[in-house]
């Protein structure tokens, strides 16, 4: 399946399909006087029995560390010192294979080495392939917080291998989900529709609607912010267990939850009806995805949490459906959102809840 991401000058396209990772050399062979290339990746991939990329050109292949602690500025420093040994020039490519940490640090490396080299992504979770390598965010975080820097640079191409997600932990594919069911949501589609699509449906129905949201909108100065749905309540969630247990939520998962607060937030508004709700919490349902608040977590640290948020820009933003589809309503009232809050942990507590 071939999805066209057409922004600016820069249009690429989203490869999916099984063993589509084989198409690399077709696709940096593209870059006129491409020489080397750089492989980037986490060590447990290399391992894997998908693990034979190969780009036709003199390789170096670059371990980082797994997962979200490799995504600081040390880490950049030392991936562009690395290109630099490698004599990576401004013609040569950058290949990103694992999840979207790696997606975000060395998409983030190559834009700013040399002032911009290319990047391809392979991404090898749902969570990459259907949101993080698609529509060119890069970046790593600060101790302040997440992605708090980084760089627009959109890929050479995705490539979007469904034979590697064979190998990924149930955990992370639900966290995929998470985003899959967000999409599936701003699309219009309902819950038995998830439930009867295949995996390469539920891909291909993100992956263009995430092209279609970022060719309208690449710096997320309006349409864009749209995919955020969920993620208000959803980072606040993942700050406040991030001090508890880092391993109890996934970010899908915690955008799952943000989900169903979001359309009830909506409800209390008057911006939807309950037969909304009961929609919303049917999708998320249907792909499995827990839609209950985790226990013990404190409406008031996850309001402050919310109020802090970075998209926030200083006062309470959601992504809400509403009588005219999906908009983001900034200035929500505070105490509205605490009610809301306090209902839905109330709710989350009863045993018939949807807890993981
Ligand atoms: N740039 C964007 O637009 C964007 C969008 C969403 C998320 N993100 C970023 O993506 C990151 C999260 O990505 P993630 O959920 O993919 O996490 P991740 O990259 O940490 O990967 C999760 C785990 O799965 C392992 N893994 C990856 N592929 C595998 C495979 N095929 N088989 C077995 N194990 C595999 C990884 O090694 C890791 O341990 C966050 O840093 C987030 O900020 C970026």
């Amino acid at each position: 399946m071939r999805i066209p991401v057409p922004v600016g000058d820069a249009a690429y396209d989203v490869l999916v399909g099984p063993g589509v990772r084989s198409r690399l050399t077709e696709v940096v062979a593209t870059r006129a006087g491409a020489r080397a290339a750089a492989i980037v990746t986490v060590p447990g991939l290399r391992e894997q029995p998908w693990f034979d990329l190969t780009t036709g050109l003199e390789e170096t292949v670059l371990e980082v560390p797994d997962g979200e602690r490799a995504k600081t500025l040390d880490h950049v420093e030392e991936l562009c010192e690395s290109f630099a040994a490698a004599e990576l020039s401004r013609d040569d490519v950058v290949v990103a294979v694992g999840g979207g940490a790696v997606t975000d640090l060395a998409g983030f490396a190559a834009a700013v080495y040399l002032r911009g080299v290319s990047v391809v992504h392979v991404p090898t979770t749902l969570l990459a392939l259907v949101d993080a390598s698609v529509g060119g965010k890069t970046g790593a975080n600060l101790r302040a917080g997440k992605n708090l820097v980084g760089a627009f640079h959109q890929p050479l191409a995705v490539l979007g291998d469904t034979e590697t997600l064979a190998t990924l932990p149930a955990r992370e594919r639900r966290s995929g989900l998470g985003e899959v069911a967000k999409c599936w949501l701003l699309d219009g589609r309902d819950g038995p529709a998830a439930a009867a699509a295949s995996e390469m449906e539920l891909i291909e129905v993100a992956v263009r609607l995430k092209a279609r949201v970022v060719a309208a909108d690449e710096r997320e100065q309006g349409a864009r912010a749209l995919l955020n749905y969920g993620h208000t309540l959803g980072h606040a969630i993942e700050r406040v267990v991030l001090d508890r247990d880092p391993d109890e939520l996934r970010h899908g998962e915690a955008v799952a939850i943000g989900i169903a607060f979001a359309v009830r937030l909506a409800e209390r508004l008057g911006r939807v009806d309950a037969a909304t709700v009961a929609e919303h919490d049917g999708v998320l349902a249907s792909l499995g995805l827990a839609s209950a608040l985790p226990e013990d977590l404190d409406p008031e640290r996850l309001l402050d949490f919310m109020t802090r948020d970075k998209k926030a820009r200083h006062d309470l933003r959601f992504v809400l459906p509403g009588p005219q589809g999906f908009e983001v309503v900034a200035g929500v009232d505070e105490g509205e959102v605490r009610r809301a809050l306090e209902e839905f942990a109330d709710a989350s507590s009863d045993p018939t809840a949807h807890r993981r």
